[in-house]
């Protein structure tokens, strides 16, 4: 199993105040040093949160994977293309731009001419290409007609339900399970929390978990009293 960190929320409170404090190149430095196999970031249209020249700096700073997701958008699409060194992955979403945060899976067609390019693209610059999809056995055996190697099962559904029952578990756990068996490399990610985490972490087939809010948001709390104590030093000397 591996764990990517999602640093977009890094980059959500720098653009609250469109400075150059908090730094996601320095946390996705710090997110290595505690173990992250990967980093994730979300380049969205609106460009709320990670920016172009985030998505560079990190291209050539991350020493694990950099996992770039991103919306069948033909600039972003060319942007990725263009990165050196190329981003290991990159995952494909839907993207709304009213949406908080990416609320379901692609909705996925074999027709799709713009979905097709953007993987097309992206597999010609030698990127391995994922697509983030609702855990359903008919989605999965599309995506595997679409000719990637891995999918990113959307979790939220479980993490919205997980404490009312285990049918979204179950649920995810079949997915997985066809996934693996007819040759695509399984990811999963999405509301996932220090609390709901080990039982998807346990889903055998799945390799690589993406999570970001609840990590950036624990930080907050286990790194809040060092930084009022630091600053404290400064001001009171
Ligand atoms: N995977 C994908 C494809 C996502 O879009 C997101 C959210 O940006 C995540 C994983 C991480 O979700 P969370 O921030 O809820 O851990």
């Amino acid at each position: 199993m591996r764990l990517y960190v999602n640093i977009d929320h890094v980059a959500t409170i720098r653009e609250a105040r469109k400075t150059d404090e908090p730094d996601p190149v320095q946390a996705a430095a710090a997110a290595e040093r505690a173990g992250a196999d990967g980093i994730t970031v979300h380049l969205r249209e609106d460009r709320r949160h990670i920016q172009d020249a985030d998505v560079i700096a990190l291209a050539r700073s991350v020493k694990t994977v950099l996992n770039l997701e991103l919306g069948a958008h033909a600039e972003i699409v060319r942007l990725a293309t263009r990165l050196r060194p190329v981003p290991f992955q990159a995952t494909l979403v839907p993207e709304k731009r009213q949406e908080i945060t990416t609320e379901g899976g692609l909705a996925l067609r074999t027709g799709d001419r713009r979905l097709k390019d953007a993987i097309a693209r992206l597999q010609g610059a030698g990127i391995r290409v994922s697509l983030f999809i609702d855990p359903t056995l008919k989605t999965i055996d599309v995506a595997r007609e679409l000719g990637v190697p891995a999918i990113e099962m959307h979790t939220g559904r479980y993490a919205h339900t997980w404490k009312r029952g285990d049918a979204a578990l179950k649920a995810l756990t079949r997915a997985a399970t066809h996934a693996k068996q007819i040759g695509l490399a399984v990811h999963a990610g999405h509301g996932l929390t220090y609390q709901n985490v080990k039982p998807v972490a346990a889903i055998p087939e799945i390799e690589e978990l993406n999570i970001g809010h609840s990590i950036v948001s624990n930080a907050v709390f286990w790194g809040l009293e060092e930084a009022v104590r630091r600053m404290a030093q400064l001001v009171k000397g």
